[in-house]
């Protein structure tokens, strides 16, 4: 648009009353656009505080279940669920992973018996289950080995998508393992387990409180994900991992982090017009926590603000651990 238009053209006009605001807002943000991501403990009556994520708890699976319960009376859609393993089930080949009484298929039936209508997605990786911390099976060198990781990916898959997990959400970035999962979900005749790839998901060091959240910080000690997890400088390898998920069999793929990271998801969604999601993470949400615990932010604007970029980006749906209270402010 050039100057000449002036005064014809007056961008503020529409920016002047509430009601043009939302009557010419291109992006929108509502309930049913948030998945809420969950910590779950084994016992009964049992909650932990996250100390890095302020306002977060790890929950026993009676008490996840209550939980999840407010979350649908506020309309959201699904949850993420993420397993905090007792450390004496963490082993180096992460068998864990795919016993069929564990926590994560006994917290699916609780939560699909109690909540039927809630979609429950389930985390494929063997971070909370291994002993060394990594996302999959390890060498004498300490390099995490695709095709052997692939394969207890797989198993643990199956596992829950047995117990009834709606979709399986494989966050490890092993090569071919979603084609390996489809696969084997169609062999069992699982055909209707959906597949949310975590396409492009970066070696970020925004994961930090996640990893105190689950337990894996300590047994990961200084070693990085570098060897699996994305360059954080790489833009087109994106749509490349996003291509060979597709082909494979993914029905939804996910970037992540993702505020530092919504040029991924634009690019993504323009390029293959798939369903496609981003994950706010645990450091996100801890850095926004901890500027509005300060009086620095106005969380309730920062939350729905960054929570709506995301929207506008692109992406169909957000991971956010403040899925809870943002869908609180939409209600509100
Ligand atoms: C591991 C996994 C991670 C997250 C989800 N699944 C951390 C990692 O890759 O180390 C991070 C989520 C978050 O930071 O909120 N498979």
């Amino acid at each position: 648009m050039s100057e000449r238009n002036y005064p014809a053209t007056r961008l503020r006009r529409l920016r002047r009353h509430g009601f043009l605001r939302e009557l010419v807002r291109e992006a929108r943000l509502a309930p049913a656009d948030l998945i809420y991501p969950v910590f779950v403990l084994d016992g009964r009556g049992r909650r932990e505080p996250v100390v890095s994520m302020p306002g977060v708890e790890r929950r026993s699976i009676d008490l996840l279940v209550e939980h999840a319960r407010a979350a649908v009376d506020l309309g959201i859609p699904a949850l993420a669920l993420f397993p905090v393993i007792d450390p004496v089930r963490k082993s180096a080949d992460a068998a864990e992973a795919w016993n069929p009484d564990g926590l994560v298929p006994r917290a699916v039936q609780a939560l699909k018996s109690a909540l039927p209508q809630l979609g429950v997605i389930t985390d494929v990786a063997l971070d909370p289950y291994t002993s060394h911390g990594q996302d999959g099976l390890i060498d004498a060198d300490g390099y995490v080995q695709n095709d052997l990781t692939v394969a207890a990916l797989v198993r643990q898959a199956v596992c829950q998508a047995r117990a009834g997990a709606d979709v399986v959400a494989p966050s490890d970035m092993m090569d071919g393992r979603i084609g390996a999962i489809r696969k084997a979900l169609e062999r069992e005749g699982l055909v209707n387990t959906a597949i949310l790839a975590y396409s492009a998901k970066y070696a970020s060091a925004f994961y930090g409180p996640f990893r105190d959240a689950v337990g894996s910080a300590t047994n990961l000690g200084g070693a990085g994900k570098h060897s699996y997890q994305m360059d954080c400088g790489n833009s087109d390898e994106a749509l490349h991992e996003v291509a060979q998920d597709l082909a494979e069999g993914a029905d939804m793929v996910m970037i992540k982090p993702g505020l530092p990271y919504l040029d991924i998801v634009r690019r993504v969604k323009e390029r293959f017009g798939v369903p496609t999601f981003v994950y706010q993470v645990s450091g996100e949400y801890a850095m926004l926590k901890a500027a509005a615990q300060n009086g620095w932010l106005d969380e309730r604007a920062v939350v729905l603000e960054t929570l709506l970029a995301c929207r506008r980006a692109g992406a169909d749906g957000i991971l956010s651990y403040f899925a809870l209270d943002a869908a609180g402010y939409l209600q509100g």
